[in-house]
């Protein structure tokens, strides 16, 4: 990160990614400033790009996963293996799309404004492991198996089934994270909507998140490198790690719990073996976009381990998974998200039922 000269932001998250200052970034051609959130701890790396208007980054491809989120503008990407045909499929506001590992690919800006897109890769591990900038930026191996100039690759799909208590959806291209449909997740909490999207044969893949108004998610950790952005609607979330307990506040330690704010633009990484927990203060429901290790399909050790059950996230602690049920919760948690919403003018939405 430092001999690519740009700005580094860090912190445990932060405020709004679309107020971050960016620079120019020689080897894109375009701007950019990277972000390294606590939590990610070598396992997933990030920055903000933005490609000019009317202008185009500088084609490239690298030998690990990256995940592409446009937050601004519109455009259109071409890929390609090389000495293959070029494809080029176009996307806007709140697309995603994930280039195919070692693939050539080069982002164009259809607008007048500014295209402004969030990276998020695992280039962190594989820089580690090789150690050699050369061999990542300019591997010359194809992985067919990845990505063999198929016409309809970056299609939109409706692979849609459930693995496990887990809802996956198969695709290659998201045209809207904000409109794209969700299934139902009631083991995370009371009319939870959770999609988890594998992308490009990815081990990086993330998912989707939609709650209602006044409510919030039950606590959960996993291991480190899964980095949320919040999309609609605001509100904060708690952040303590495991050793600490399922009752934080109860066992004395409720100042070392961290608070932090998310709405359109938020983004935060709880560091492995934190519970984390989401709350929707705003009068709307609240979508979350998540980029994280954790794929179903391609599946990594360090991923299943740190949840110690396939479902982990999604299973009680009591029942072997790292999840804290409402009735196990510490009450201060529902008593402090009370409060917030008297001062917001929101109503709770928190069902009586799921707290006995
Ligand atoms: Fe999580």
């Amino acid at each position: 990160m430092k001999s690519e000269g740009l700005p580094l932001v860090e912190g445990l998250g932060l405020e709004d990614i679309r107020q971050v200052q960016l620079a120019p970034w020689r080897r894109t051609g375009g701007k950019g400033a990277f972000i390294h959130l606590y939590g990610m701890e070598g396992f997933t790396g990030m920055y903000v790009g933005e490609i000019p208007s009317g202008g185009a980054l500088e084609p490239e491809k690298h030998v690990y996963e990256e995940v592409i989120f446009i937050f601004e503008g519109n455009g259109a990407t071409e890929v390609w293996q090389e000495g293959q045909k070029k494809q080029m499929f176009e996307w806007g506001k709140w697309s995603l799309f994930s280039p195919p590992l070692n693939s050539w690919h080069r982002l164009i800006n259809g607008g007048r404004e500014p295209v402004k897109f969030l990276a998020v890769s695992n280039a962190p591990l594989i820089m580690d492991l090789y150690r050699n900038a050369d061999f990542v930026f300019n591997c010359p191996y194809t992985f067919a198996e990845r990505y063999g100039g198929e016409e309809t690759y970056f299609n939109v799909t409706n692979k849609r089934y459930r693995k496990g208590l887990m809802a996956l959806w198969e695709t290659n291209f998201i045209s809207d994270i904000g409109s794209a449909d969700l299934e139902t997740a009631e083991e995370k909490g009371a009319a939870v909507l959770i999609t988890q999207f594998e992308i490009a044969a990815n081990c990086l893949i993330g998912h989707i998140s939609q709650w209602p108004a006044g409510r919030y998610h039950k606590a959960h950790y996993h291991g480190p490198g899964a980095t949320l952005i919040g999309l609609q609607s605001k509100g904060y979330v708690l952040l303590w790690p495991k050793d600490l307990g399922l009752r934080p506040y109860q066992n004395g330690h409720g100042d070392k719990v961290v608070e932090l704010r998310w709405g359109e633009g938020g983004i935060y990484c709880p560091p492995g073996g934190w519970f984390h927990q989401h709350f929707n203060t705003g009068n709307s429901a609240a979508r979350h976009l998540a980029i994280r290790f954790g794929g179903r399909i391609h599946p990594t050790g360090f991923s299943i381990a740190a949840k110690r059950h396939d479902d982990g996230v999604l299973v009680p602690i009591k029942k072997g998974g790292t999840l804290i049920d409402y009735e196990d919760e510490d009450p201060e948690i529902r008593r402090r998200f009370e409060a917030t919403l008297r001062r917001e003018g929101v109503a709770s939405s928190m069902p009586e039922v799921a707290y006995t």
